[in-house]
């Protein structure tokens, strides 16, 4: 079974436990309801390290009030098992008491890069985000956090907050999970009905078909246009944002620049998925 250490003390003296027995520390922050992607983060700590740990908190304050967060799937247990079989050797699963206290009142706010893309639809998701992975990161002292690059705001924020603060951990992203039809993978993907499901795979494709026409050097504009119009014709709802923007500053681009990425938020039924691509 996966140790189970449930407040920072212990998850600081683990991890220090550990590094002073020579090894290097990867660490995985999660929500749970673990798939394919979260694991490959796990198998990417274990190439930068010689011990992963990883946490699952659903951490109430990224959730907006009308968002899933009663909803969100847990299955502490069933996740456990899966860190296991994945290599990870110690689960930290603090409880939201633990994590926030009555008199809590301290939260990390990273300038601009949470006012766009994701943040329009979300007011205050990465303001939760950031105040979330600054005490994990904090507790866990690790030398490398890996986060899945399927969100790609979520990354560029954690990366200037950890630079920013001097958290002296090594920020890694990871490459996206996909299913066999090009959907990257998501806790939410749970929620599509099987209709929904086999529709979804409309947001991968525009993505790609964008992509090659940007990369065969064809102009920006018309490149995202034709992306949300396949996007819609195949049932999407609504369709958040379809932008080209800089990787870091994840500002809006005309043209495509050395690290340009494609970035796409839509709602399909009454979920909203993400996804990204490097053009
Ligand atoms: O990506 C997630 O699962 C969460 O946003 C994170 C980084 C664990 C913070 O709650």
């Amino acid at each position: 079974m996966l140790p189970i250490v449930r407040t920072p003390q212990a998850l600081t003296e683990a991890m220090e436990a550990w590094k002073r027995a020579g090894h290097r520390v990867a660490f995985v922050p999660t929500m749970g309801a673990l798939h394919a992607g979260h694991l490959a983060l796990v198998t990417e700590g274990l190439k930068r390290a010689d011990k992963v740990a990883a946490s699952i908190f659903v951490n109430p304050k990224q959730f907006g009030p009308t968002e899933d967060l009663d909803r969100y799937p847990r299955d502490e247990a069933g996740d456990a098992e899966k860190l296991r079989a994945a290599g990870c050797e110690l689960l930290y699963a603090p409880s939201v008491a633990t994590m926030y206290p009555p008199g809590f009142a301290s939260y990390v706010r990273v300038a601009a890069l949470p006012d766009l893309l994701c943040g329009a639809a979300r007011p205050g998701h990465f303001d939760g985000v950031a105040t979330v992975v600054s005490k994990l990161l904090a507790a866990a002292r690790a030398d490398v956090a890996v986060f899945g690059e399927k969100d790609w705001q979520q990354l560029a924020i954690i990366r200037r907050m950890v630079a920013d603060l001097d958290l002296g951990t090594q920020v890694v992203g990871a490459a996206i999970v996909r299913d066999s039809d090009g959907l990257a993978l998501s806790s939410r993907n749970l929620y599509l009905t099987a209709d929904e499901r086999a529709r979804a795979v409309a947001l991968p494709e525009a993505l790609a078909r964008a992509c090659q026409t940007l990369r065969a050097g064809g102009d920006v504009a018309p490149a995202l246009a034709a992306a949300e119009r396949g996007i819609a014709a195949a049932g999407y709802a609504r369709i958040d944002y379809f932008e080209l923007v800089d990787g870091e500053r994840l500002t809006p681009l005309r043209a495509v620049t050395p690290g340009a990425r494609l970035m796409a938020a839509a709602v399909m039924g009454s979920t909203r998925l993400i996804d990204n691509l490097a053009v």
